[in-house]
Parts: structure tokens; C-alpha cells; sequence
């Protein structure tokens, strides 16, 4: 569990897959991040119920919740993202868009890369996001990431091919406590 000061990032359970599954299924929700599956609810429970045993998993790692409330309002992941080099990339979803502009991602986001400077070895962790993307990318701004790249035409959503901006944070550039 990993408490801030709105929410709480706490491990999915086998309740949560089916408003996750939800949020999975809804292109206009995942297409700006490419986690469109066409999984079913008995495959998408089992990924999630596994993914903390695989660095490679794309299912979410944590939900995020409201810490008044203990409403669930999104969820956050990571994966190594790459076969020979070592990072770790981090992604995240607020399912409701009622709950967006709140600085309720950029805790969920915070939370998240600070454990994994506490629980992984490695040395920086990365983020991609659509160049069209503004709350994703001034939400890592905001919390220290620099913008190291881009990459032409990596990401297929709404019948377009679109370019990404590669985003990483070292170990030692990482703010202790976190930026306010
Ligand atoms: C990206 C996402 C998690 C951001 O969460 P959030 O809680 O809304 O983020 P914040 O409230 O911390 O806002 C982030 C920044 O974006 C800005 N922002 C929010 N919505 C915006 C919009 N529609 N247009 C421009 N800027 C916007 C905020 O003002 C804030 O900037 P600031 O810190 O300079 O004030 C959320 O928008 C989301 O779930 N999007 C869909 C999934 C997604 O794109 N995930 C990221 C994939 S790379």
C-alpha cells in the first residue's frame, strides 16, 4: 500500500478486474497509450492476478483510490520496457474522467516512481506519451521527468499513425520528498 495525501496505490484484487476490464475495453480510455487487448474478462483477471510475479506485464500493478472515499478512480503500472537495456517504464490511467485535473495522477505517478527507486535497482525509469498528449506530458514535467526524444510514428490510435515523446527521470535527479 502507498499512501499520499488524496490516494492510495494498493494491488489490484480479483474484485477489481471487472471495472478495470472496464476501462481495458474502452478505446477512447486506452487508445492515447496503446493498452488496447482484446482480452476477455477470464484472461484479463488471470494477467492481473500474475502480473506481480512478471516485470514484462502490461496489467495494472496498483489501483488508485481515493483516500476519502476509498473510491476507485484509476490504476498505474510498470514494465521493463526494453530486452538489453535497463529501465523500467511507467504508465497511468485515471478510468474516470470526472476525476482528471485534480493532481490526482501526477500522486499516483509520484507514489509509483518513488517505490520502484526504493524496490528496483535500476537507475532510471522512462515514460512514452502521445505528443498530442497534454495532461501526460506536463504531468511529468511537473514531477521532475525530462523529455529526452521523440520517436516518428510508434503508436497506432484512431486510424493514425503518431509520434511519442520518450520521457526519464535518473535515480539521482528523483526529488526526496517528492515535488509539491
Ligand atoms: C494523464 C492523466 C493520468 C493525468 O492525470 P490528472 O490527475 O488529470 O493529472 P493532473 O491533474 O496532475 O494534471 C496534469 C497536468 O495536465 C494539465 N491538464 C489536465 N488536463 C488538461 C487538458 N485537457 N489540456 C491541457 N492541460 C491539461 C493540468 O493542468 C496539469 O498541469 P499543471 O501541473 O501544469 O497544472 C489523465 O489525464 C488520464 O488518465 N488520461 C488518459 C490516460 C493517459 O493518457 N495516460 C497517460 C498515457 S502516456
Amino acid at each position: 500500500m502507498l499512501e499520499g495525501s488524496q490516494v492510495r496505490l494498493r494491488p489490484p484484487t480479483a474484485q477489481d478486474a471487472a471495472l478495470l476490464f472496464e476501462w481495458y475495453q474502452d478505446p477512447e480510455l486506452v487508445a492515447p497509450f496503446d493498452r488496447y487487448e482484446p482480452d476477455t474478462i477470464d484472461t484479463f483477471a488471470a494477467g492481473l492476478a500474475g502480473a506481480a510475479h512478471d516485470p514484462n506485464s502490461l496489467y495494472p500493478r496498483y489501483a488508485v483510490e481515493l483516500r476519502a472515499t476509498g473510491t476507485t478512480v484509476g490504476c498505474v503500472g510498470w514494465y521493463r520496457a526494453h530486452p538489453v537495456l535497463e529501465y523500467i517504464d511507467v504508465w497511468y490511467l485515471l478510468g474516470d474522467p470526472a476525476q482528471r485535473g485534480k493532481g490526482l495522477g501526477r500522486e499516483a505517478v509520484q507514489l509509483l516512481v518513488t517505490d520502484l527507486f526504493r524496490t528496483q535497482t535500476v537507475h532510471r525509469i522512462g515514460a512514452t506519451c502521445d505528443v498530442e498528449n497534454v495532461p501526460s506530458a506536463r504531468l511529468l514535467e511537473r514531477i521532475g521527468f525530462r523529455r529526452e526524444g521523440s520517436l516518428r510514428s510508434a503508436l497506432f490510435h484512431h486510424a493514425r499513425w503518431h509520434d511519442v515523446y520518450v520521457w526519464g527521470v535518473t535515480r539521482s535527479e528523483w526529488p526526496s520528498p517528492p515535488k509539491a
